[in-house]
């Protein structure tokens, strides 16, 4: 069953995606669609409400986008937000002024006395985040105005008969602390839509939903050991049983433990039919000789869909294969677009010797969620928390984490670095404080050392502990000295080939995660 929906109409802001995930914090499922969707569109999806969210920094500037005023009388309740809100105020009839009344950033709203549902009995004067040139002048007939500012008098207004409201300021960020109990009031007291989105019902929503889909058939899903793979693989299991196959690829460039947590924990919390390729002679074999990042990748990418195949190919002698099973996440799925899931595509028959005929239907259990709410789902389906709490980590593997040719005793090396590093970050409770911490290996440096008696010409090893939000931008973690000393000790003992630990301050950019 579809759960009650609210649809975020985009206008451009970065906000965006966060408005969506605080109206899922308020336990109400919620999605992005582009600002210039259709009323008839619009209202067909039968949403629980709209919210419109900022945008540009004035509706009077060239392109700016507006509104239909007929989304206003179609019956659904509507809350503009910023951008919205001045949109809003326009389309109903009421006048913003672009006199440049700028305001940015921390602002006191003045709740009205006619404080209306959103902003009853909160403190009379409170902080918001603004970012607004115009502001709204006179509010739509019908409208109360229930907040101001020093620079805009109408911030806030209501009309309750026709279910529509909507702030000047942005609700959303973490910097308007009363922002997510006044998202929950619209939600609840203007547009009447109950909190029941919860993780219990998104599990139900999505294993029915891959029954309809997949039927009586058959389906395969490629593991990484990473969270998204592992978390689709076990929704889908749950919803068909032994009718999913799962293939885990073990190219050699994995860490300390990580085909054990696939092999072992993954199955003994999924039930899940696994299937384990050991590639790693064959990947070590393709990668000799071969320093280019780039080339690495691309041996690597290569390979991986040669074995795969082979492994569908097997599979499919057996039983007839129609779905593959994806991780793909919503911001993927907003970032590239939108689209309604449904698909197909041909598999490489040119080189993993599948039959001509094979296509796939794609099974994407994780289309409509975030990296958070995929993690609980995870969580609530019994897996471990080794899984569901893993930090990121490349697809390539170990092979771009060694700069140089990737070798048997490289990787050794490598692993056995990482494991002591992720080892004293686990044991400080450093874990949910950093976003990632590569460990590299400069297998093509070598440095004097003394150790022991005598001295020693062995290589560095590069941490590069990092704290992000999404990894498109990151900041180096201020680690602990103390855990620092202790992680560099214990390498500097512990792995014979390595003399030297060193420390990257890079934030990124300039630098990237990854040292490649
Ligand atoms: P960079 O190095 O570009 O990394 O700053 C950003 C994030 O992406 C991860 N990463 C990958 N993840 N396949 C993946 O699944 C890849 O090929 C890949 N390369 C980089 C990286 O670990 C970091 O979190």
């Amino acid at each position: 069953m579809q759960p009650a929906t609210v649809l975020v109409l985009d206008f451009g802001a970065q906000y965006a995606q966060l408005i969506a995930r605080r109206v899922r914090e308020a336990q109400v499922f919620s999605e992005i669609i582009p600002s210039d969707t259709p009323v008839a569109d619009i209202v067909a999806r039968k949403p629980a409400a709209l919210i419109l969210s900022g945008g540009p920094s004035s509706v009077y500037a060239e392109g700016a986008p507006s509104v239909d005023p007929e989304l206003f009388n179609v019956g659904i309740p509507v809350l503009g937000l910023c951008y919205g809100f001045q949109a809003m105020a326009r389309a109903l009839g009421g006048e913003v002024a672009p006199d440049g009344t700028r305001e940015y950033g921390r602002t006191e709203l003045t709740v009205s006395a006619e404080a209306g549902r959103l902003h009853q009995g909160l403190p009379g004067r409170h902080p918001v985040w603004m970012s607004h040139g115009d502001s709204v002048v006179r509010a739509p007939e019908g409208f109360t105005v229930t907040a101001s500012s020093e620079r805009a008098a109408v911030a806030a207004f209501e009309d309750l008969d026709r279910r529509l409201a909507g702030v000047q300021y942005h609700p959303e960020v973490g910097h308007s602390p009363h922002g997510q109990e006044v998202l929950r009031r619209f939600l609840r007291d203007v547009a009447g839509v109950s909190p029941s989105w919860t993780t219990a019902s998104i599990i139900e929503d999505t294993v029915d939903a891959v029954r309809a889909q997949v039927g009586d058939g058959h389906a395969i899903c490629a593991l990484s050991g990473g969270v998204d793979s592992a978390v689709a693989a076990a929704l889908v299991q749950r919803a068909i049983g032994d009718r999913l196959t799962c293939v885990f690829v073990d190219h050699g460039l994995l860490r300390t433990g990580e085909r054990e947590q696939v092999e072992r924990d993954f199955v003994a919390a999924t039930g899940a039919r696994l299937h384990t390729v050991d590639a790693a002679d064959r990947f070590l074999g393709a990668l000799a000789g071969v320093t280019e990042p780039e080339q690495k990748r691309k041996i690597i990418g290569r390979e991986f869909i040669r074995v795969f195949e082979n492994a569908t190919a097997e599979v499919a002698r057996a039983e007839h294969v129609g779905f593959l099973v994806q991780g793909t996440l919503y911001p993927d799925v907003v970032e590239s677009g939108g689209g309604t899931g449904t698909a197909t595509i041909k598999s490489h028959h040119n080189v993993g010797g599948l039959p001509d005929d094979i296509e796939f239907a794609l099974v994407e259990p994780l289309r409509t969620l975030f990296k958070d709410e995929v993690r609980r789902v995870g969580a609530e389906l019994g897996l471990p928390e080794t899984i569901v709490g893993r930090q990121p980590f490349p697809g390539p593997g170990l092979g771009i984490r060694i700069i140089g040719e990737v070798t048997a005793g490289r990787l050794e090396t490598l692993r056995a670095a990482d494991a002591i590093a992720r080892e004293e970050l686990t044991s400080a409770g450093l874990d949910k404080a950093i976003w990632q911490c590569p460990v590299v290996l400069l297998a093509d440096v070598r440095s004097v050392g003394v150790q022991g008696d005598g001295r020693s010409y062995g290589h560095p090893v590069v941490l590069r502990p990092v704290s992000s939000e999404d990894a498109m931008t990151a900041d180096w973690t201020r680690l602990p000295y103390d855990v620092l000393e202790r992680i560099s000790t214990r390498i500097t003992n512990e792995v014979a080939e390595v003399n030297r630990v060193v420390l990257d301050v890079t934030s990124k950019p300039p630098g990237t995660i990854e040292w490649e």
